[in-house]
């Protein structure tokens, strides 16, 4: 048989290389086909505009990463020794992501199934996707799920994929960092891989790596603060889960006629009637185009926040504390007097920052004496990494750029200031 081979070209990696046809036929299923559809960092474009990168980038990309993370544990510590360890953690890295939906995070506030749920529903019952990963045999769909689900009967495998170290974050801290064009992401891949080891069942990072792993747990803190919380992209999220309940609230009483099928197969179905075909069926165009429909619809407010999200005028971001009871009373009074409905244009966020966590997970490092120790324990650095919290207020721009007295009274509540 000739020999098998796909090389793809990355942008991160260089090269993507599938030489096993098994591998091939998963990334060519329509599940898989559908992340090109998928924004990776859902609105962040319209804080980095060079942020358009695909859900599928990232899948081959974690695939990638795990492809070169076996070789080398192969190498170093002969696992996986047997074929089929090796395609779960390949088929778990390429299709992690496959049940992310259109604006994820956000869609599941509106609706609330988290995207992984899906996930697993699509390994066990998309007929494509299903078929081809019982080809190797009746329990590895289950499987799969099972090391997705850190269920602990993979324990070599689940770590690979879903821990503090994984192949994911490795490839989409890369990723987002070079599409956003920002340099805080950057951390040496090859070297973090090549520092990877494998000791009686357990996955350990050598200490010698310790700088490495440091500007890895850096990256992604940088990543946190700067990219993905940034205020603005946090603003374009709570703009499209305001247009998304407006939407849903008129599905529900019957007052929006122009709704995508796609789209209401899923708003306003119990999640258990909603078939996996009807849920793959709907990508990031099927919103962008219901956001088009209904910024010409009758509905004044719907109207409105679907323009205001097409041409960008976002909310503004306000950095307080949680405003009170008194407080969120006088501020809907206040906007509702500026003609502005205050259950859609004023709403607050906390944007919860990722520290380190070294409790039950932390990442094991292996002394040259053969001991181990917690990373918390050796790097100063990382200890100072505590998860934290940032309430913001969301406004339309106009509030807080407004002048006359209406726009002075709002402002005197939103930023805390006596009357
Ligand atoms: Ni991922």
């Amino acid at each position: 048989m000739p020999h098998f081979e796909k090389v793809l070209k990355d942008p991160v990696h260089d090269e993507i290389l599938v030489e096993d046809p098994w591998i091939w036929q998963l990334v060519n299923t329509a599940a898989v086909q559908r992340l090109r559809r998928i924004r990776q960092l859902g609105t962040s474009y319209l804080t980095f505009h060079g942020a358009e990168h695909s859900r599928f980038t990232h899948s081959l990309g974690a695939y990638e990463t795990m492809r070169r993370l076996l070789i080398h544990l192969q190498q170093e510590c002969g696992w996986p020794s047997d074929e089929r360890d090796r395609k779960l953690a390949l088929s778990a890295a390429l299709l992690h992501d496959v049940g992310h939906g259109p604006f994820s995070h956000t869609f599941e506030a509106i609706y609330p199934v988290h995207h992984e749920h899906w996930t697993h529903r699509i390994i066990l019952e998309d007929d494509e996707v299903r078929s081809i990963l019982s080809e190797v045999d009746d329990d590895f769909p289950l499987d799969l799920v099972g090391i997705l689900r850190k269920k602990g009967r993979h324990p070599m495998v689940e770590p690979l994929i879903t821990s503090q170290l994984d192949v994911d974050r490795m490839d989409y801290l890369l990723r987002d960092a070079l599409n956003t064009g920002v340099s805080y992401g950057r951390f040496e891949l090859a070297r973090l891989l090549r520092s990877l080891t494998l000791v009686d069942g357990q996955i350990l990072l050598r200490a010698n790596a310790l700088h490495t792993v440091e500007q890895y747990i850096l990256a992604r803190y940088f990543m946190y603060t700067q990219v993905y919380l940034h205020p603005v992209t946090v603003g374009s999220d709570v703009l499209v889960f305001q247009i998304l309940r407006r939407a849903a609230e008129l599905i529900k009483s019957g007052e929006l006629p122009d709704v995508p099928a796609e789209l209401l197969a899923i708003i306003g179905a119990d999640e258990a009637n909603v078939s996996v075909a009807d849920y793959l069926a709907m990508d990031e165009s099927t919103l962008l185009y219901a956001f088009r429909t209904w910024s010409k619809c009758h509905d004044e407010v719907l109207a409105d926040l679907s323009r205001r999200f097409l041409h960008r005028r976002l909310f503004s971001p306000v950095l307080r504390s949680e405003p009170n009871v008194e407080e969120w009373a006088a501020l809907r009074t206040a906007a509702r007097s500026l003609g502005f409905h205050p259950d859609y244009y004023v709403s607050g966020r906390a944007s919860e920052i990722a520290g380190y966590v070294y409790r039950g997970e932390g990442i094991l490092l292996l002394r040259e004496d053969g001991t181990r120790t917690e990373l918390s324990r050796e790097s100063r650095v990382v200890r100072a990494l505590l998860p934290d919290s940032e309430y913001r207020i969301f406004v339309p721009k106009e509030v807080v750029e407004g002048t006359g007295p209406q726009f002075d009274r709002v402002r005197s509540i939103l930023f805390n200031r006596t009357l």
